[in-house]
């Protein structure tokens, strides 16, 4: 099935090759050089990805599926009757049915990912498993103002749900903006329903960003070769090498892709000239105490009205509301 035979919304965003370059040009220009931790998400990244959440060492996934396992039927209670589910950053939505199966009749439930084919695939397959829930994708980037399609009947409120604790890689301020965001689309008598990786000893995080079957390294370093494909820079693959290291004074994971000699890279028409140990920040992964998370929701105007842990308490799922809107 193609895109347009499962109708799905396209906000126009996935950025033209001009753009790109563009981004990727400022970002090795600047000092110290930095890429967005989006440009992982290709075909194949999505499909690294998808294998990252499988290794032992990345603990994220097993214990927020773990959790949804043992909590759903209470935070499907939570979220209360009638509900339009809206996923940020869905991707193939596998924590998504432990929670469908629990909520009393949804209104609608719209997966929102800037991937289109794991997008359609999950609709396929979300489409089999509930075929009386109405599901209406959007494909798009769920950082930038999305125009939600309309629902079929009025939900009595509308829930976002970001699990996997994407939040996490987004600075303080992005994070607070993008909360912000949120709690703008859900509305007034909304929630946001987010996973949250919690602070914990530092080699379990470290093991999770280095996993032994190399998994993470080709991930990051496949970035390069999208630039390689769709820009046309000749970055040598094994020139540079992954290197993710827990800062624990920011409480976040710092991953780099490390030059290994002095080069210089082909980019459009000019080149861009790296030094031995330079290094390109591609992505941070916040972890928070619980206190933490809730002075950053505090700072998008929400309260945190529900938390739930996995039985081994290294993650969080946590309900959010507009500060001040439930009498407690
Ligand atoms: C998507 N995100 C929450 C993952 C994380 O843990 O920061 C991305 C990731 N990067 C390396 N491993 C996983």
């Amino acid at each position: 099935m193609n895109i347009r035979a499962l109708d799905l919304h396209d906000d126009g965003r996935n950025p033209p090759a001009s753009a790109l370059l563009e981004t990727v040009r400022r970002g090795l220009r600047a000092q110290p050089k930095r890429l967005p931790s989006w440009l992982f998400y290709d075909a194949h990244g999505s499909a690294l990805f998808e294998r990252i959440c499988e290794q032992p060492e990345y603990y994220l996934t097993r214990c927020e599926t773990a959790l949804m396992q043992a909590h759903a039927g209470s935070i499907a209670d939570t979220l209360g009757v009638e509900v339009r589910l809206v996923e940020y950053g869905s991707g193939s939505a596998t924590k998504t049915p432990l929670l469908l199966e629990h909520m009393s009749a949804p209104v609608s439930y719209v997966p929102v990912e800037i991937s289109a084919e794991p997008l359609q695939e999950s609709v396929q397959r979300l489409g089999l498993r509930f075929p009386q829930l109405p599901v209406q994708p959007l494909c798009g980037d769920f950082t930038r103002p999305l125009r939600l399609p309309i629902p079929p009947r009025a939900p009595r409120r509308t829930v976002i749900y970001f699990p996997g604790s994407t939040i996490g890689n987004f600075d303080t301020r992005d994070a607070v903006a993008l909360l912000r965001k949120m709690r703008g689309e859900m509305g007034e008598n909304g929630g946001i329903l987010i996973g949250v990786d919690l602070k914990k000893d530092t080699a379990t995080i470290e093991a999770a960003y280095n996993d032994a079957a190399g998994v993470t390294a080709e991930f990051t370093l496949n970035m390069l070769t999208r630039l390689n494909r769709e820009l046309g820079c000749d970055f040598d693959l094994d020139g540079f090498r992954h290197r993710a290291h827990y800062n624990a004074l920011g409480g976040r994971i710092e991953t780099s892709l490390v030059s290994q000699r002095a080069q210089k890279v082909r980019m459009g028409r000019s080149q861009v000239a790296f030094g031995e140990d330079e290094a390109i920040r591609v992505e941070i992964s916040c972890k928070y105490s619980l206190e933490d998370f809730a002075a950053l929701a505090g700072k998008a105007g929400l309260d945190v009205l529900r938390v739930w842990l996995d039985p081994r308490q290294m993650f969080s799922v946590q309900y959010l509301v507009r500060a001040g809107s439930v009498a407690r």
